[in-house]
């Protein structure tokens, strides 16, 4: 299929391409689009052979279930049984937003959304262009990152193409998306609320609003541990060659870079960085550096980590080093996509 390529003003998008969407969404096709945190590929979700389409187009495990988008609050009540306080709470804190909650599911929920659970993930956006197309296709949109399977997630329109073009029907660009690292996942149908993957909405955040959060186990990447959010037990976010994490002390972390590198260059491989624009000037030449920000600032280094590690598709190295960051603010967002990108392989100096 020839895919239809769209651009549009991220603040005001121009309302005849958003109803082109619409109709493709209602007619079960898919259409990628635009939302503050990363692109997504939208379909029906109340449709099952529309779902079906996405796990096909990105080469999806199928028990991955997806996140349903909504354009209003009260759509909330068709998608799920019970709205606990906390969950209505963090809806008035950061609803339009960075946050997806898992609630008890309703019937009108399509197993093949859910991945068989009895729970549903569903956000409500921020970007007014994802709103409006949600708005106006009139249905939950189904919809995971706009990217290949196991790819980094997609930040821009160019990022889609490259892993989608020919798949799907429509691609809406509304430039590079504000946050950069996906929604942050909470499960509200445990007792405290427990997040299940860090991202938009800090920690931080979600304490000032519940007073207590618990983490799942399985974000700390132990191998004994099985997460209970499905697809964080994938290898995601991962560039092509192989990567290694350096956590720790920011002064021990450039010896150890510059240490790794020499050997590695001396060996004859090529080597890839994955750096703060801080460490970059002082690692070897000679190697391809990808600098997903400041240091000193999480946001922009999650804002600038996806098009790091996708900066590798078109400079193939051997190896890739990555320097970790403090896990603070957005800087939990990174370091978890980080070491899920590195396969675990971190050394903590
Ligand atoms: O920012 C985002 O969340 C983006 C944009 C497009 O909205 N979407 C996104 O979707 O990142 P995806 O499919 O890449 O990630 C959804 C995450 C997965 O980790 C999935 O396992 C989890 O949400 N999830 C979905 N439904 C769940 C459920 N019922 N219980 C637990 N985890 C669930
Ligand atoms: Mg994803």
């Amino acid at each position: 299929m020839v895919t239809e390529y769209y651009t549009v003003d991220k603040e005001h998008p121009d309302i005849t391409v958003l109803e082109r969407g619409a109709v493709v969404l209602r007619r079960g096709r898919l259409v990628a689009f635009p939302t503050e945190t990363v692109y997504g590929l939208g379909a029906n979700g109340l449709d099952e052979r529309a779902v079906g389409g996405i796990y096909e187009a990105k080469g999806r495990p199928s028990d991955n279930p997806l996140i349903l988008h909504i354009a209003d609050k009260r759509e909330v009540e068709k998608l799920a049984r019970e709205i606990p306080a906390n969950a209505a709470a963090l809806m008035d804190a950061f609803w339009p937003g960075p946050l997806t909650l898992v609630l008890k599911r309703t019937p009108a929920v399509p197993d093949v959304v859910t991945g068989g659970l009895d729970t549903v993930a569903i956000r409500l956006p921020a970007s007014p262009v994802a709103r409006e197309l949600i708005r106006l296709a009139g249905i939950p949109v189904a919809a995971p990152s706009a990217n290949t399977s196991g790819r980094p997630s997609p930040t821009t329109a160019g990022d889609v193409l490259n892993d989608l073009d020919g798949k799907i029907e429509v691609i809406i660009d509304a430039g590079p998306c504000d946050i950069g690292v996906e929604s942050t996942v909470i499960d509200c149908t445990t007792p405290v609320p427990t997040l299940l993957r860090p991202g938009g909405v800090t920690l931080e955040q979600l304490m000032a609003v519940l007073g207590e959060v618990e983490v799942d186990p399985g974000l700390a990447g132990r191998k004994d541990v099985v997460p209970r959010s499905p697809g964080m037990k994938y290898r995601h976010y991962a560039p092509n060659a192989p990567l290694i994490l350096l956590e720790g002390n920011p002064g021990r972390i450039r010896e150890n870079l510059q240490e790794k590198i020499k050997l590695a260059l001396e060996a004859g491989q090529k080597v890839g960085a994955v750096v703060s624009q801080e460490m970059a000037g002082a690692l070897p030449a000679g190697i391809v550096t990808a600098i997903y920000g400041s240091r000193r600032d999480p946001g922009e280094a999650a804002a600038g980590l996806y098009t790091a590690l996708r900066h590798f598709d078109s400079h193939p190295v051997d190896i890739i080093y990555a320097e970790g960051i403090e896990e603070q603010g957005l800087g939990l967002a990174v370091m978890n996509r980080l070491r899920k990108a590195s396969g675990y392989r971190i050394l903590t100096v």
